[in-house]
């Protein structure tokens, strides 16, 4: 049978308790009127000169378009965008490799404090010395967690720290006159490692998984070679699951002279468990806005700190902060390739990231890896029934699930389960990521979501599954409840609508 726009079926969940409120309505610039008002300046006192004289031909011909609407009608317009918006803290957003987890509010208070939010870069840094403090033992804290000793706290995301790091490799084998032009990914990486390796005029070069979702070790090894500049790994890798070969791979690139990058992009499945230091790693990126408490999306702001050996700490960007007796100052490592951000990087994500990790300790990080990885095992365990799990054994703080036989068998994709998980009042997860498994969901739930919420995760999948199998068109015209359903991607991406202004004529878009 095939599904009206509005299915009956699709008031069949629990989704009217997450419908928005109301769908899109006016923009700002269609609301108020010519009269309404939000602040009207007083009028000046005394004797000024008039603006003219003040302004010359800087002085504006026309008025500045702005929409005429009052305080109130500022309010709710935001309120509605907020309500429209769906987040962490609206449900569950089990978008994998993203780890969308609930992020303490009161770090958010720690980085507003008036000393970190209201200094100044160009401060000297004796007027700074309890925010050098700060970053010097949070410095200290990453390399504790990581195991590798030297970090910059300079790189404003994740991918920017895939960039330094690569920079610093390329840095360190040249000055011993070595010059190397490849770099080896497995299949299953993150896209920003390919692109990181041509953006530093690298070749990068894929290594397949094994039939196991790790690396594979044959081709690995047969892949090796003097020209090898690095082998990039991400630790958990991006199934999800531990890389069981780490110590071969590593001790097999480093014999060839190569240096080896871990993406710890997944760094919240091992806190406190395993140190990439330890598994013989080079060099690594932690995504702070990820595992440390800054909220992730929106485009930022984020940051990468960089952890290395001793061997690589003096090519590192700077200012590294160092301690000098009860001194801190900032300073450039000796062979450093210089600076990779301006002033002292991310300053607030840096700040949130050092309250959570001294508000957690080292147990309590432990415990946030412990949970991640158990929530994730138990979602797993209670969906690979419904859906194919091609790697299924115990992952880490995320699985990947593939939607192949519901497409073969009822013509439903994956992109249909994910935009129907909508009406459950559910954020859907990562999909057609990794590349490596057909149809793939990339399930990720935080160690933050209660096990109500998981629970409830589970209801809808099951709902979803009985769905396709009776009536698949239900989940093919998905979604029935969000202000508007489905978009036309295509043009959406390649002519965005993103301005509108108004002209005298009326109201137009002005892409
Ligand atoms: C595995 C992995 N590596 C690298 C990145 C890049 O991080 P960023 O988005 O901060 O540049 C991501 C981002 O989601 C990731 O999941």
């Amino acid at each position: 049978m095939s599904a009206p726009a509005e299915h009956p079926a699709a008031a069949n969940s629990d989704a009217a308790a997450h419908r928005p409120a109301r769908g899109p309505r006016e923009l700002i610039f269609e609301l108020g009127a010519e009269e309404s008002r939000c602040v009207e300046a007083p009028a000046p006192e005394g004797e000024w000169e008039p603006l003219e004289a003040l302004l010359g031909d800087a002085l504006r011909k026309t008025p500045p378009a702005l929409p005429n609407v009052s305080e109130l009608e500022i309010m709710r317009h935001y309120g509605h965008l907020a309500e429209m918006n769906f987040g962490v803290d609206s449900g569950m957003y089990p978008l994998g490799s993203c780890t969308m987890k609930y992020n303490p509010r009161i770090n958010e208070d720690a980085c507003r404090l008036d000393g970190f939010a209201g200094a100044h870069p160009h401060q000297p840094a004796a007027s700074v010395q309890g925010l050098l403090e700060l970053m010097w033992e949070l410095q200290e804290a990453l390399g504790e967690i990581s195991g590798l000793p030297g970090v910059t706290l300079q790189p404003a995301a994740g991918a920017h720290g895939e960039l330094t790091a690569l920079m610093c490799f390329r840095a360190y084998h040249l000055d011993q006159g070595d010059v190397r032009k490849r770099v080896l990914i497995p299949d299953s990486a993150h896209g920003t490692n390919p692109a990181t390796v041509s953006m530093c005029g690298y070749e990068a070069e894929t290594i397949p998984s094994g039939s196991d979702g790790g690396v594979d070790m044959e081709a690995l090894r047969a892949a090796l070679a003097q020209d090898v500049a690095a082998v990039m790994l991400t630790n958990p890798n991006t199934l999800g699951l531990f890389e069981a070969s780490i110590l071969d791979i590593t001790e097999a690139a480093q014999a060839v002279g190569a240096l080896v990058y871990c993406d710890g992009a997944n760094m919240n499945a091992v806190l406190g468990i395993s140190r990439p230091g330890d598994m013989g790693f080079d060099a690594l990126h932690f995504n702070l806005h990820k595992t440390f408490s800054t909220p992730h999306g929106g485009g930022g702001p984020g940051a990468g700190p960089v952890c290395v050996t001793e061997k690589l700490a003096s090519y590192l960007p700077g200012p590294v902060v160092v301690r000098d007796g009860d001194a801190y100052a900032g300073r450039m490592p000796e062979r450093s390739i210089g600076r990779v951000r301006t002033f002292w990087g991310n300053v607030g994500v840096l700040v949130r990231a050092y309250a959570y990790i001294r508000a957690l300790g080292a147990e309590g990080l432990r415990e946030v890896s412990e949970q991640a990885v158990l929530s994730a095992n138990y979602l797993r365990q209670r969906l690979s029934g419904l859906f194919d799990c091609p790697f299924c054994r115990m992952c880490m703080h995320e699985f990947v699930l593939s939607g192949a036989a519901m497409r073969k068998e009822h013509g439903v994709r994956t992109l249909d389960i994910a935009k129907r998980l909508l009406d459950h009042g559910f954020h859907p997860p990562t999909v057609y990521f990794p590349l490596i498994v057909e149809e793939s969901m990339m399930i990720e739930p935080t160690e933050t979501e209660p096990l109500s919420a998981l629970d409830a995760f589970v209801d809808a999948m099951i709902s979803i599954a009985e769905e396709i199998r009776t009536d698949p068109e239900i989940v093919k015209n998905a979604p029935y409840t969000t202000p508007v359903r489905r978009l036309d991607e295509a043009r959406a991406a390649r002519t965005p609508d993103l301005r509108w202004r108004p002209d005298p004529g009326g109201l137009s878009a002005d892409g």
